[in-house]
């Protein structure tokens, strides 16, 4: 993994104590909470609900066991014990002391971790697919890009103050696991027919208030220009993105409102002054970042194991973690294990110092000390030896750490909603409690098979409710908590089809009916479905209808068009 020089050292360490003199003087009143503010954000602290939060940048989703083992320090000695993993590679504390944050950070860069731009109007993490580097179906490697675009856009002045934040994704696979669709901008690496990296380019894909996806705008950008294209987006968009209503500010605003081709022939103008410039990357600036990125010392292992195949054999719950949580290799005799942080005893994505410091453990045993964040909200052990899968489960397992449910409708995305944002017209955290209660028999949800239901407490769509199969909304009603659900939306990542956006089925749900209405969704589809046809192709092959009548069924017609005339302001 990339390894900070002396000069990152250095400038995290000098950054940290600017903050801690800003923090001082915002204590004796020499700032005001005004001034305090953009200095604050610039450092990832935000003042929330209950508390301030603070978010915890893990670029491109990678961490160290020595990290992990940070975070559950800081966790515990700073907050109450447990840190919450995001759709987006960050690690969010909920209840720290703005006057320790300083402290925090110190600790932080001692691992090489901060929280720059993890807020602001300015590009954020960089993300990437969880299984970068050991995907099967990997084109290239899309860390040493993400990097690159890290330490570019790390402290860039002149996107420091751009109209609205700025999220970043690459996918190096054929299949895309980054969201890439959904994304300010969108890189997908390919391959041309003279064997050379380039870039598919997308760009103004955003969920949020007005979700759209992102367009090609360039079918196959050499590596080499990689920075300078980014360059020339950002400048467009710098140059005519909204700054007077921050709802209309985002790239995706801007691109609908030009139109994609407008917008690229904008961009080329501008990458007509940059092209072949100074921050053209060079083969050698490449190869000096890639080599942070080189594969573990590998042992030569067999493609399958004896034991583990007699405990699959004769143990189901062994046999149902390894379908859902254990991932193929690249490299034979190894498989990547999801550590699932969908235990229904915590909020989906939360992790305890203890359980950060087992899995800190397990990835120093089984992992070459290394581990991933799923934009899933959950944990990858990269690398493990297919023998060592039993050792592992039961570690997990002793944790919390080994519900088999990856993908299964109970894996879902929730965002701490109502319960510590500020945000919020909802909690969200219960109602994913509440499903989880509901589907608790495991052999029906292995029956059910693959299902994303992704749950937000407010239209911002941290939660990614677009995009699930089964897509449930906080919406406010005079005042109470109700909720929308879309279906269909998926990132199935798969060429052609790799995100599409839900559809409203109609009127919204109290809190108390959501769990009733997820079951009857689920029905509706077990009823209707062909042989091993997922929900998301049966919601596809019969379109809403059935699932609409199923659900409104019974529901009194009153009540119904009070709903759907309110819902109207929620549009
Ligand atoms: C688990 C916690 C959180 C996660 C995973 C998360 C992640 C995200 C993601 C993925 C989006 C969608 C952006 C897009 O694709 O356009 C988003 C939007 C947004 N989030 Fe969060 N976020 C979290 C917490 C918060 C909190 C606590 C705040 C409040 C300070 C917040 C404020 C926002 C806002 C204002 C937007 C809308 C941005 C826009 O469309 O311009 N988020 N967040
Ligand atoms: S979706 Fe809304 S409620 Fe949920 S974390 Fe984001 S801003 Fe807060």
């Amino acid at each position: 993994m990339y390894r900070y020089d002396a000069y990152d050292h250095a400038i995290l360490r000098q950054r940290v104590a600017q903050y801690r003199d800003q923090v001082r003087r915002w204590k004796t009143g020499e700032l005001s909470d005004d001034e305090f503010r953009p200095l604050r954000l610039q450092n990832g602290l935000y003042i929330q609900r209950h508390a301030p939060m603070f978010r915890i940048a893990v670029p491109y989703g990678l961490l160290s066991s020595t990290q992990l083992r940070k975070l559950a320090e800081v966790a515990r000695d700073y907050d109450r014990g447990y840190g919450h993993f995001t759709t987006r590679h960050n690690l969010q504390l909920n209840w720290p002391k703005v006057e320790d944050t300083p402290d925090i950070l110190e600790k932080l860069a001692d691992v090489e971790m901060h929280a720059i731009q993890t807020s602001g109007n300015c590009v954020r993490n960089v993300t990437t697919s969880h299984f970068a580097g050991i995907d099967p179906d990997e084109i290239a490697d899309p860390r040493p890009f993400a990097e690159l675009l890290r330490e570019w856009s790390t402290f860039q002045p002149e996107f420091a103050f751009l109209p609205r934040k700025f999220k970043i994704a690459v996918s190096g696979s054929t299949r895309d696991r980054a969201v890439t669709l959904a994304h300010d901008i969108g890189l997908n690496i390919k391959k041309n027919a003279a064997g050379e990296i380039g870039f598919e380019v997308l760009v103004g894909g955003g969920l949020g208030r007005t979700p759209i996806l992102a367009k090609v705008i360039e079918e196959f950008l050499p590596w080499q220009h990689l920075l300078t294209f980014v360059e020339a987006i950002l400048r467009v968009y710098n140059s005519y993105g909204r700054r007077d209503n921050p709802y209309k500010a985002r790239i995706k605003i801007l691109v609908h409102a030009l139109g994609a081709e407008q917008f690229r022939k904008e961009v080329l103008e501008e990458w007509a002054n940059l092209k072949d410039g100074p921050s053209t990357v060079g083969t050698e600036e490449l190869e000096r970042i890639a080599r942070h990125f080189t594969a573990p010392d590998y042992a030569a292992l067999p493609a399958r194991d004896e034991r583990v195949d007699a405990l699959k054999a004769s143990n189901p719950a062994f046999a149902r973690w390894v379908a859902r949580n254990v991932h193929p290799h690249k490299q034979p005799g190894y498989a990547a294990v999801t550590i699932s942080l969908k235990d229904p005893r915590q909020p989906p994505g939360d992790c305890t110092s203890e359980q950060m410091e087992a899995v800190a453990d397990l990835a120093d045993q089984f992992s070459f000390g290394e581990l991933r964040v799923s934009h899933e909200q959950n944990l990858v052990l990269p690398d493990v030896p297919v023998s060592a899968l039993p050792d592992v489960w039961e570690a997990a397992k002793a944790k919390g750490l080994s519900t088999p449910t990856v993908g299964l409708l109970t894996d879902l995305i929730c965002c701490p909603g109502g319960d510590y944002c500020s945000l919020a017209n909802a909690k969200s955290i219960p109602i994913a409690a509440a499903i989880q209660e509901r589907f608790a028999d495991l052999d029906y949800l292995f029956d059910i098979g693959d299902l994303d239901l992704n749950i937000s407490g407010c239209m911002n769509a941290c939660g990614h409710h677009h995009v699930g199969h089964i897509g449930i909304l906080g919406v406010d009603k005079n005042g109470e908590e109700w909720y929308q659900v879309t279906l269909g939306g998926h990132t199935d990542g798969v060429k052609g089809r790799e995100t599409a956006l839900g559809k409203v089925i109609g009127p919204s749900f109290s809190a108390a009916e959501v769990p009733e209405v997820v079951e009857t969704l689920v029905r509706t589809y077990v009823a209707q479905r062909h042989d091993d046809e997922r929900f998301l192709d049966t919601f596809e092959r019969l379109g809403l209808a059935p699932f609409k009548e199923a659900v409104y069924a019974g529901r009194r017609p009153a009540a119904l068009n009070t709903s759907a005339a309110r819902e109207s302001t929620h549009a």
